[in-house]
């Protein structure tokens, strides 16, 4: 079903419903993160040709946003089925292009179906108002407010490498089904995946220019994307300094951001700790800790610091490492300038005398599994998000020093709690300046129809199924003036 998005290896841009070639020929190779095997080209478009789709864009929204709900939501219905069937395909081309574990790019693919179907059904079930005027003082019953909601014109997406299919779709299906049209702009490393899923959309009879695609490196056309004349809404995922950069730019244009995390695992005495160490290393390092929702660091009370310690480190160590062609959950990071920084952050955690449990070993940018006891708050790992697999453990006296140093963090997007006391977890739920506190839990950011959202340098607004679709419509009111 994906003959037509390539030609030769290079990858074209969806364009008012058909693949086409940017006039420039311009192209960026992308080769696999594994391996450096070549995966594809894709191409980076002129801004001429930006300015193009954007019209097409705005054009196609129009009829769109005439088109019923319900035709809008059988088109996304039909586009889940596509994705499913195609799942192992594009589960494939992924694990290649951002070296994610087999099973891992499955379950994103499969999860991605599903959040289209609960897009489309939960479209349809969005409900205006109606409001009288009497309740406000003074006012007779001689006005009606008929409140309903209508699409916002076009939505830039732009989605980052880590969950190149799922972030996309996360922004294309609540903005569709909300009656936008969509130009995706989807992570360089990542794009190819993308294209599929923009094809899946395609395939399914999205009508032409409902949805396009904008390939080209971020740092040569992103801002242009961002202040772009007909740009009516930007839903952006990715690191802080690019979503900061694009707020500052980007004039009065309304916007939905998720942003990085040092997502905190507040480990209490009467905790399970057996249960807290496997939470905390399957969050800590699953897709090598890149992911927004990494526990990033771990406030350990000090009576139970040693033995939550040995057994995370027992669960570390039965991760795998290596290729994620051969199952391994820790496989090399996204490019090597990835791994720099996480080595440069071990390396300041070693000088500044934090005690290394595990790892401290890379190979290229593969980064080995690595923990650290006695973290203190100068080290940068207290801090900052490495996007890889380093978990630093910083000890602590009591409840109120957990919450203290949490709360010290510029990020504000999940934190967890472990213990049996609901007490104490609700305490500290209520202090903690973050968007979700998972009491028990990893964080995580499904199931994704719940609220997910970020606080402080974590992002703007929240997402979620119908959080987006209303953060990608608008209230209308019609008022009814009766004499
Ligand atoms: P990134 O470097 O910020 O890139 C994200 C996207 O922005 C990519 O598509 C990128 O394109 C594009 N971009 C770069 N510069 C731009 C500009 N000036 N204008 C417009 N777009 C621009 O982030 P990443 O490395 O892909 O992802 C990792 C980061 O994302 C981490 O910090 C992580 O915590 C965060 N994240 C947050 C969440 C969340 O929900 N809170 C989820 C996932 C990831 P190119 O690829 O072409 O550079
Ligand atoms: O980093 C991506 C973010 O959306 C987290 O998703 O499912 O890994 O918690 P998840």
């Amino acid at each position: 079903m994906f003959e037509n998005i390539s030609k030769n290896g290079i990858y074209k841009n969806l364009f008012n419903g058909k693949w086409i070639e940017a006039k420039n020929k311009s192209t960026i190779e992308i080769s696999s993160p594994v391996d450096g095997k070549f995966v594809g080209k894709i191409q980076a478009l002129s801004k001429e040709e930006v300015d193009e789709i954007f019209e097409n864009s705005k054009e196609a929204q129009k009829s769109w946003a005439e088109t019923p709900v319900n035709e809008r939501a059988k088109i996304l219905h039909k586009a889940a089925d596509l994705l499913e069937e195609n799942a192992d395909e594009i589960a494939k081309i992924m694990s290649e292009e951002i070296s994610k574990d087999k099973e891992s790019s499955l379950s994103e693919v499969v999860r991605t179906a599903d959040f289209i179907r609960f897009t489309a059904d939960e479209g349809m079930h969005l409900e205006g108002e109606t409001i009288g005027s009497d309740s406000f003082p003074g006012f007779k019953k001689n006005k009606v407010s008929l409140v309903t909601r209508v699409p916002l014109g076009v939505v830039l997406a732009i989605s980052p490498f880590n969950y190149p299919v799922n972030l996309s779709a996360s922004k294309i299906a609540p903005a569709l089904i909300a009656g936008n049209s969509v130009i995706l702009k989807p992570p360089t490393n990542g794009a190819i995946s993308a294209l599929h899923l923009a094809e899946v959309f395609n395939a399914a009879g999205l009508p032409s220019g409902v949805l396009n695609t904008i390939t080209g490196r971020g740092s040569e056309i992103g801002d242009y994307l961002v202040t772009h004349k007909l740009v009516n809404f930007i839903n952006f995922t990715g690191s802080t300094a690019v979503g900061r950069h694009i707020a500052k730019i980007s004039e009065m244009v309304p916007m939905l951001m998720e942003l990085g995390g040092k997502d905190a695992a507040i480990v209490l005495p009467d905790a399970n700790l057996e249960e807290a160490a496997k939470n905390i290393v399957s969050g800590a390092y699953s897709y090598s800790g890149q992911r927004c929702t990494a526990v990033k660091r771990v406030l350990a009370v000090n009576s139970i610091a040693d033995k939550l310690t040995e057994l995370i480190a027992d669960n570390v160590k039965k991760l795998k490492v290596g290729n994620p062609e051969d199952g391994a959950k820790v496989t090399p990071l996204i490019n090597d300038k990835a791994a720099d920084f996480v080595q440069e952050l071990i390396d300041d955690a070693i000088e500044k005398g934090a005690k290394l449990i595990l790892g401290n070993k890379k190979e290229k940018n593969l980064m080995y599994p690595t923990l650290f006891d006695n973290v203190t708050t100068d080290m940068r790992l207290a801090w900052e998000e490495p996007f890889g697999p380093v978990l630093p453990i910083i000890r602590v006296n009591n409840i109120d020093e957990a919450i203290k140093i949490a709360n010290e963090s510029e990020y504000g997007l999940q934190a967890s709690i472990f213990t049996r006391n609901m007490d104490d977890a609700f305490y500290i739920a209520g202090k903690l300046e973050v968007g979700t506190v998972q009491i028990n839990n990893k964080p995580e950011r499904g199931p994704d129809h719940f609220p997910f959202q970020g606080v402080k340098s974590s992002g703007i607004g929240s997402q979620g199924i119908r959080y987006s679709i209303e953060a990608m419509s608008r209230r209308k009111a019609i008022v009814l003036n009766i004499k």
